[in-house]
């Protein structure tokens, strides 16, 4: 990987205007230091939040791809269409390992599968209530959200490291895969749909009312199907962790509200260097 400096000016608009190259890796972890439910600290609060947002991704990105190669045929830029094969490659291989992650969580008593089951309920309805267009749309806002949080992860290790070490690495090349492919449903938006209301309205409703809402109710069906009730001090310990110094969400409001800028393009945030790095670092977990 080389140059880090990208010109992402409104006359390229619609071809793509990733600077990386998209490179699909396989893993494999063995969840075995998984014993215990509350595995952050022992807060159950903030461990439910991950264990909610890893049993979200297996039909998750599944849809993301799915929204994504229904205007597969559209495009004709040749470089974005092998960026979208690689993206499903990656988003593919995450699904599975996020599967097995998932069984681990399981096993420590989280209701996963009944999670997944009103996940898929929600997926469906929403396949057959919105356009192929809104879909999409959604799609970017996720991942849009989803690179802001990976870059979070790779800049945080302090945070990271009060996680087992799978669970650890498994987010970690997680996120260097996201912040690779951050920008293909974007420019997939903008070469076959290019409707930018649309796509700002889409990012507002997702980022401050589904996504946090989902997350809240997922959060709170895992504890209480587990009969545990949050404390002041694990709410507490949750407040922190997001919104804290260094915290998930406050650390790093300017990459979230950078989207609503006219003319924004993921790469405008240039974090190709944390892929760099980190790849060094996980390279031998990769097979
Ligand atoms: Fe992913
Ligand atoms: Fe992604």
């Amino acid at each position: 990987m080389s140059a880090h400096t990208f010109n992402t000016g409104q006359s390229e608009a619609k071809q793509s205007q990733s600077k990386i190259n998209i490179q699909p890796r396989h893993v494999k972890f063995d969840f075995a230091d998984i014993q215990t439910p509350f595995f952050y600290q022992d807060n159950p609060c903030i461990s439910a939040v991950w264990v909610s947002l890893s049993a979200s991704f297996p039909l998750g990105e599944a849809e993301f791809i799915k929204s994504t190669k229904q205007f597969e045929h559209n495009i004709t830029d040749p470089k974005l269409k092998a960026e979208v094969k690689k993206f499903a490659q990656q988003e593919a291989h995450h699904s599975l390992q996020h599967r097995r992650l998932n069984q681990a969580f399981e096993a420590t008593g989280y209701p996963v599968t009944q999670l997944e089951a009103e996940i898929k309920k929600e997926l469906l309805a929403r396949e057959q209530k919105w356009s192929i267009e809104r879909r999409l749309a959604n799609t970017v806002a996720a991942e849009h959200v989803t690179a802001t949080m990976a870059n979070w992860a790779l800049t945080h290790p302090e945070h990271m490291a009060h996680f087992p070490e799978s669970l650890r690495e498994l987010f970690q090349w997680h996120a260097i895969e996201e912040i690779e492919h951050k920008s293909v449903t974007f420019d997939v938006y903008q070469h076959c749909v290019g409707r930018p209301a649309l796509l700002r309205w889409q990012y507002r409703y997702f980022l401050y009312f589904h996504f946090p809402f989902s997350v809240y109710l997922s959060t709170r069906f895992l504890l209480k199907t587990m009969g545990y009730k949050a404390t002041k001090a694990d709410l507490q310990g949750l407040h922190n962790f997001l919104f804290g110094k260094g915290g998930m969400i406050a650390d790093r409001k300017h990459h979230y509200s950078a989207f609503n800028k006219k003319g924004f393009h993921p790469w405008q945030i240039d974090d190709a260097g944390l892929v760099d790095e980190w790849q060094m670092k996980l390279e031998p977990h990769f097979v």
